[in-house]
């Protein structure tokens, strides 16, 4: 199985979940120092999703491939030819973006780009799953860690907007059953945590974990815009906003897919909160266990 983002969170995870089945793995990096951070047994190639012709080695030989695509878009269609020539099931990670619920209907070019890319995959006649994730957990890490790291207030906008942050670690389990085990091609899996949080309950969960009061503070959409200058492209903003702003006054959108196809419940906030505590206390990765 060749593995894409291994490095990235969720990449990372399959691949622990592939080692764990038994499963030989190869990784994709674009940084060769990248792969010695990768577990032992995983064999690493150096290639970038950019410049489809270095995809080659990685491909040659290899199995079902999980396709993670953070790269501009310009190469997909070549990459999607590539795949189709070398081997024969792909797993994408895409987005909720068929989903009918004003959360995921808003202005998106990430997942305009997953569906073109859900589209090139279909025309080749590769077998594929597509697995849909809404919200991940860990993107609070990015969101509010720096604030409860120092002790700061967390200033936030469209605090009453729900959403279902689904765990990174029941994303990638599912991703690795649909690489290695029978029954998964042509399936499409919308995945989402069990529960509908406010953006301020999840601030909440994460001052529960670390026992200890976490201020949350509204602040405008245009104050957001300013905050995140600099740092945060604005039309990634502007999604966000757009898709929070969406989701104020009614319950998240929740799939029970992650319980269907693991035969176990879905890990809630709270959980991940708990296991990533150390991450908002010190800055600290979580341990391997942890993931
Ligand atoms: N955040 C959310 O809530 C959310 C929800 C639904 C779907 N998604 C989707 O999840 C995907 C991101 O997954 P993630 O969070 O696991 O990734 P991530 O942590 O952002 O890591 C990005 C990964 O992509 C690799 N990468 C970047 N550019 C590359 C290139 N040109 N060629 C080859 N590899 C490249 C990086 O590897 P190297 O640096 O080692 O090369 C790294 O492993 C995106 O498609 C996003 O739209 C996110």
């Amino acid at each position: 199985m060749l593995v894409t983002g291994a490095t990235g969170r969720i990449g990372r995870v399959v691949i622990d979940q592939l080692l764990h089945a038994g499963v030989p793995v190869r990784a994709l990096t674009r940084r060769t120092e990248a792969g010695a951070t990768l577990p032992a047994k995983v064999e690493v190639f150096t290639g970038d999703l950019a410049a489809p012709e270095t995809l080659d080695p990685a491909l040659n030989g290899a199995g079902p491939v999980f396709l993670v695509w953070t790269a501009p878009p310009q190469t997909a269609a070549a990459v999607v030819e590539r795949l189709a020539a070398h081997v024969q099931r792909v797993v994408f990670l895409s987005s909720p973006h068929r989903t009918p619920h004003p959360f995921f209907r808003q202005p998106n070019p990430m997942a305009v780009l997953h569906a073109d890319i859900e589209r090139l995959i279909a025309a080749t006649g590769l077998e594929s799953t597509i697995i849909r994730p809404g919200m991940l957990a860990s993107n609070s890490l990015a969101w509010w860690a720096p604030a409860i790291q120092t002790g700061e207030v967390v200033r936030w906008p469209h605090g009453a907007a729900e959403t279902a942050p689904v765990d990174d670690r029941d994303i990638a389990a599912v991703a690795a059953r649909a690489l290695y085990q029978d029954g998964h091609v042509g399936a499409d899996y919308v995945l989402t945590g069990p529960e509908s949080l406010t953006q301020a309950a999840q601030v909440d969960a994460i001052a529960d974990a670390l026992g200890r009061q976490i201020a949350f503070e509204e602040i405008t959409p245009d104050e957001f815009r300013r905050l995140s200058e600099g740092m945060v492209p604005s039309s990634v903003v502007d999604m966000l906003l757009a898709a929070w702003s969406a989701a104020v006054g009614r319950p998240a959108y929740i799939t029970a897919a992650v319980a269907d196809i693991l035969g176990t419940a879905p890990r809630t906030f709270r959980q991940w909160a708990a296991d990533h505590a150390t991450v908002f206390t010190e800055g600290s990765q979580p341990s391997a266990t942890s993931r």
